[in-house]
């Protein structure tokens, strides 16, 4: 086996890695950024993957959520609050609904760079360079916009770094208390029925601290009442920015990307031979690998043997992909492998990028029904199989935006004109998002694979 090192990805063939004009400028930013401070920590890193390592084993569920593209437009502590209470809303409804603890990573400070479908765009009959993600180029349809500049690696790490920041605040110091529950539902979820159902769960926590206060356990005694681990993840897409933020950790001698706890490799990066996969192999960071409908069983098992050759259980998450109405045509035979060959993975759903669409008005969409389906179908295949459904993986975003079409609200086509400010691809709203949680929830109490927990946590 060829020798492992930062540079070695430059080796093998490589997708979806912009072009720099200027490579000299390039090469002095990424010399620059690789003597920046780690935006994360390798100890914060193991734990993460000492907690997957717990939802392999079916002991805990797995939350993935956040934008599809992060943007220097939408860059702003509100919008960070607002993700962040949502992820915590629908962790909470899920944590009630299987009895098991979440572990909750966002797709937060950091999610910049995107591959995508066609390397061009035209509009109006002038053709330029597809927008690529606000860390590579512009989003404005210009020629000046479009051209990857690498000055712009600055400014997405500053802004991850304030993101962290402020994540760190809230889930350390003191917005994560349990008693303060009532402060998570936004203005705009208070009087949909969502905010309803999520009131409902409030008052059981209420009654349940009470009962724990007179027991003597308190958010003062016991520091988990009060704050929440709350970790980061984006695609490692771009690899010199990722190369340039992994550093060896002093403790152990590993490398480690600090750019974010968990990378994930994308559904068109994902090849054997190809250089993101080679980058990722090395670092010891939890990983995720997509797995859309192209997707073989012999391949994917490739995959786990390269990037995780010790079995490590929580070091891959595999996040399907295939679309509401593929489920049962793909699934079951990589679920099939993946227990034949007896390798320790984490089962995650994402129901989102295999129900995109275009709307006849000709806005990028996903119906809410499709994205709930592909959920339930999941769950039922994973069930079937004898295998855990361990996560679920989506964009979101606290902002009551009109980006995804259906739900309770019942965004029409219509209205997607209205409030549509996503940089890629569409995400469900605040209430769609709980939505979503109040629906899986009912599922998981149905699902025989989460009852024992129910039972075990009742006894
Ligand atoms: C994404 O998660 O935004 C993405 C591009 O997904 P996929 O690689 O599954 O298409
Ligand atoms: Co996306």
């Amino acid at each position: 086996m060829k020798k492992w090192t930062l540079n070695s990805w430059r080796n093998y063939p490589v997708k979806h890695i912009p072009e720099y004009e200027d490579e000299k400028k390039l090469n002095m930013v990424l010399k620059k950024v690789s003597s920046f401070p780690p935006l994360v920590f390798a100890g914060e890193t193991i734990s993460l993957k000492k907690s997957l390592a717990q939802v392999a084993e079916g002991k805990a569920f797995l939350l993935q959520a956040g934008d599809c593209a992060e943007s220097f437009a939408e860059f702003h502590p509100d919008n960070i609050r607002d993700t962040f209470k949502v992820i915590l809303q629908m962790a909470l409804i899920l944590t009630f609904s299987a009895a098991l603890p979440v572990v909750k990573v966002g797709r937060i400070a950091g999610q910049f760079s995107k591959p995508r479908s066609s390397p061009i765009e035209i509009k109006d009959g002038k053709e330029l360079p597809a927008y690529l993600g606000d860390n590579i180029n512009g989003i404005e349809f210009s020629e000046k916009a479009r051209k990857p500049d690498p000055m712009r690696l600055f400014k997405a790490y500053s802004q991850s770094a304030s993101t962290l920041n402020l994540l760190r605040a809230f889930s350390q110091g003191g917005y994560a208390d349990l008693r303060k529950v009532h402060l998570w539902n936004l203005g705009f979820v208070n009087k949909s029925p969502q905010g309803k159902k999520f009131k409902e769960i409030e008052d059981k926590i209420s009654d349940a601290l009470s009962f724990m206060e007179a027991c003597g356990i308190n958010p003062e005694s016991n520091r988990r009442l009060r704050t929440v681990n709350f970790y980061t993840s984006h695609e490692a897409l771009l690899l010199p920015f990722e190369q340039a933020m992994t550093r060896i950790d002093s403790t152990s001698g590993e490398y480690h990307d600090t750019s974010a706890h968990f990378v994930w490799i994308g559904d068109r990066t994902r090849q054997t031979n190809g250089g993101h996969v080679e980058f990722c192999k090395g670092i010891k960071n939890p990983l995720g690998i997509k797995c859309g409908p192209t997707l073989k069983d012999s391949e994917l098992i490739k995959l786990c043997n390269i990037l995780n050759s010790n079995n490590e259980p929580g070091r891959i998450t595999l996040i399907s992909r295939f679309g509401a109405n593929n489920v049962e045509k793909f699934l079951p035979k990589l679920i099939r492998a993946i227990k034949k060959e007896g390798l320790n993975v984490v089962w995650s759903c994402d129901p989102m990028h295999g129900n995109t669409i275009k709307s006849a008005n000709g806005f990028k969409t996903r119906p809410f029904n499709n994205i709930f389906k592909e959920v339930k179908r999941v769950l039922a295949v994973h069930q079937a199989e004898g295998s855990y459904a361990g996560g679920l993986h989506i964009e979101m975003t606290g902002q009551n935006v009109t980006e995804c079409i259906g739900g309770a609200q019942k965004i029409s086509e219509k209205d997607l004109s209205h409030r549509y400010h996503t940089h890629c691809d569409p995400r469900l709203n605040a209430n769609q998002a709980l939505e979503l949680a109040f629906l899986i929830s009912d599922e998981i109490k149905k699902n025989s694979q989460y009852s024992k927990n129910i039972i075990q946590a009742a006894s």
